[in-house]
């Protein structure tokens, strides 16, 4: 027998909330919409236009006793004190990323949700993005030996957007919007021994938040991430560049495969020097098909409803929650000691 959907509600009806989460709740298998609360009335107004049930006020919403699930899609500044009283009224809690702004701000909203008994997690959808797992799979697949390092990029060129995004106190800036989603993937593919961070921010189109970054993380199995995000690449770089111990993993363009070159045979004794540039080199030639293999990847299949079909197994107590409070605790640390960077002009920081 079906079981089932349970009832979800989304709070704060703009991009996320009405371009993504509505939209995924109403195709959704395990989850139905009851209906949604924006602040602002213009907002409330589009959604009772677009057909979708409108609560007035967030204390009518989470009087709702048939709604067992909400979803916060608002600036990240307030993502606490709306899970806190979702909380405080018996709901289980997705929270947009950034979850929150500090460590201390998480840690009241794990103990709210374990005071209330209710699951709580952070909406990591970029764990389904095709790009991050072709390269977790290739990594862990081994076929191109250890993974040493990952290189991962999002260039765009048109600065930061010009909503809360650019204003601190929103939390706005790239490291939380993009940066958190680079993060996220580089531990899921690397794991979550973090042995330093190290961060510098760009300011070209906003003085107020970073426009752009780079991130380095090293790992204490000696691996190694480089992060960045820039909004005046006009010319974007690869987006993903991956170097283990046999071989190299590309992916140019999102919309690309992955590509790899595998290398079959490391000492070759019989190299012939190439001319470069105004010089001549043996350690520089390029390799040719009798010593590497090269392959595209076929794109994985995925599914982002698995996110919310996750959320809810682990309400009924099926499955562990797929993105964990320790691993939102990881990824904030990150954030949190890359801001620390910054303001230690770019140090490196030991955990
Ligand atoms: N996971 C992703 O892929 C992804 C992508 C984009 C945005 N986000 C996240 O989603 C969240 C929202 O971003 P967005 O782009 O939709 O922003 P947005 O500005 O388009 O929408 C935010 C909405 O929240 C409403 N709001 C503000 N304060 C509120 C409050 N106290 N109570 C109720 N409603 C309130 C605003 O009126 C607005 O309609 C952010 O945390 C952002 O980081 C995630």
């Amino acid at each position: 027998m079906a079981t089932m959907k349970k009832k979800a509600a989304v709070i704060g009806y703009g991009g996320m909330g009405a371009g993504f989460h509505v939209k995924n709740i109403l195709s959704s298998d395990v989850v139905t919409l009851a209906g949604i609360y924006d602040i602002d009335p213009a907002k409330r107004a589009k959604a009772a236009a677009d057909g979708v049930h409108v609560y007035e006020t967030r204390e009518e919403l989470l009087a709702d006793p048939e709604i067992e699930l909400v979803t916060i899609a608002t600036p990240n500044d307030v993502h606490e004190e709306i899970a806190l009283a979702a909380f405080e009224a018996g709901k289980n809690v997705i929270s947009e990323k950034p979850v929150t702004l500090s460590l201390e701000s998480l840690e009241r909203m794990i103990a709210g949700a374990k005071k209330a008994g209710k699951v709580f997690s952070v909406h990591q959808n970029r764990r389904f993005d095709v790009d991050a797992v072709a390269m977790k799979q290739i990594a862990d697949s081994g076929d191109i030996g250890e993974v040493m390092n990952i290189e991962s990029r999002i260039h765009g060129s048109r600065g930061i957007p010009s909503d809360w995004r650019g204003i601190k106190a929103y939390g706005g800036g790239m490291l939380y919007d993009w940066g958190i989603h680079l993060i996220d993937q580089a531990c899921m593919i690397l794991g979550y021994d973090v042995k330093s961070v190290q961060c510098r921010f760009d300011h070209i189109t906003n003085k107020e938040v970073d426009d752009g970054f780079g991130l380095t993380i090293e790992y204490e199995s000696g691996k190694r991430a480089y992060l960045e995000v820039g909004t005046y690449n006009f010319i974007p770089m690869p987006r993903f560049y991956m170097r283990a111990t046999k071989g190299s993993a590309i992916i140019t363009d999102w919309r690309v495969p992955a590509h790899v070159v595998k290398c079959k045979a490391w000492h070759e004794s019989d190299v012939i020097p190439v001319v470069n540039g105004s010089g001549l080199t043996k350690t520089m030639a390029p390799r040719d098909s009798i010593t590497v293999d090269e392959y595209d990847v076929p794109r994985p299949v995925t599914d982002v409803h698995n996110y919310y079909r996750n959320f809810v197994r682990a309400i009924d107590g099926l499955e562990e929650q797929m993105v964990t409070h320790d691993q939102m605790r990881c990824v904030l640390k990150i954030i949190m000691t890359a801001f620390e960077s910054v303001e230690k002009d770019s140090a490196k920081i030991y955990w």
